[in-house]
């Protein structure tokens, strides 16, 4: 037995970098997936690709910044699979003004939280009382390293994919009594093909240095990380951030520095 098989999910951000793999893995572990994104040919090629991989889906274009939208694509996946099971909140980004607050643009803040925070929650307004005729059912937001710790620049996509953690604990504790569960997920960098091409290679050299893994994130990490949290096997999970970010902020700050000295650490000074 899958560990999704004919559960019902609705993927939002699908014809990106995190989402596409997203779908297909959620289709592999038995999902019925309907996938969603604004950009029309990149959401066919995810539809084609699921289709091709045998995997049962359907796709709906969706501007997940207005709500008319959201709630037809709740709608869609009710009319094509009887209701929903699970929803999984991927899609996000931050904007090229969102530099600093002394630069900061209202209009630009206001995008951000749009995209980032306010999207999520009209998910979850819209597919919780899809949820709850089911009985319950599982909520992954995709929050973001950036939320948790200070960031040099995109102050305002850090703010909202923190509002993207509170809202995932107030769902999970207004609903969690009726058999919905809600996590979030924080990545650190996963360099996608579009996030490769513009990314500074220096600070994914910097990140390499203070990650702990030996190896970079991928789309498919955060992808398994999400079937895991839809899945029964997660069924004891309510409100948890996970990080995904092979242990980035896990460590000490000087970690990076430390290793390139050579040195073993603080528990050299004396003999036991
Ligand atoms: N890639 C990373 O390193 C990273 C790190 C931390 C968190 N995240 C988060 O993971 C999620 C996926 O990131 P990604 O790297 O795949 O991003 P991406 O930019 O590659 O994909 C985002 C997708 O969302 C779609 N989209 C944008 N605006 C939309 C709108 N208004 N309505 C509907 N769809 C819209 C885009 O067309 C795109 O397909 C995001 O929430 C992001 O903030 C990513």
């Amino acid at each position: 037995m899958k560990p999704l098989e004919g559960k019902s999910v609705v993927l939002t951000g699908a014809g990106g970098g995190i989402g596409r793999p997203t779908a297909l893995v959620l289709a592999a572990a038995g999902a019925r997936v309907v996938v969603s994104d604004i950009h029309e040919a990149n959401l066919a090629q995810t539809l084609d690709q699921l289709r091709k991989a045998g995997g049962e889906a359907i796709a709906i274009r969706a501007d997940v910044t207005r709500e008319d939208d959201i709630r037809a694509l709740v709608q869609g996946a009710v009319d094509a699979f009887g209701g929903v099971d699970g929803v999984v909140n991927n899609c996000g980004n931050s904007f090229h003004k969102d530099r600093d607050i002394l630069s900061m643009e209202i209009d630009t803040w206001d995008a951000t939280m749009a995209l980032n925070a306010r999207a999520p929650m009209l998910c979850c307004k819209h597919a919780i009382p899809e949820l709850l005729k089911r009985g319950g059912g599982a909520i992954v937001n995709i929050s973001s390293g950036a939320a948790l710790s200070g960031q040099l620049g995109i102050p305002a996509y850090s703010a909202a994919k923190a509002a993207v953690i509170s809202l995932t604990r107030s769902v999970a504790t207004l609903y969690g009594a009726e058999g919905i569960r809600c996590n979030a997920i924080a990545p650190g960098l996963i360099l996608h093909d579009r996030l490769a091409a513009v990314f500074p290679p220096e600070q994914v050299r910097v990140d390499a240095e203070n990650i702990l893994s030996p190896r970079a994130g991928t789309p498919e990490d955060i992808a398994h990380a999400v079937v895991f949290l839809l899945s029964d096997a997660a069924a004891f999970i309510n409100a948890h951030v996970m990080p995904v970010d092979g242990g980035l902020l896990a460590h000490t700050p000087t970690y990076a520095q430390t290793r390139a000295m050579g040195s073993a650490g603080p528990n050299t000074v004396q003999e036991s």
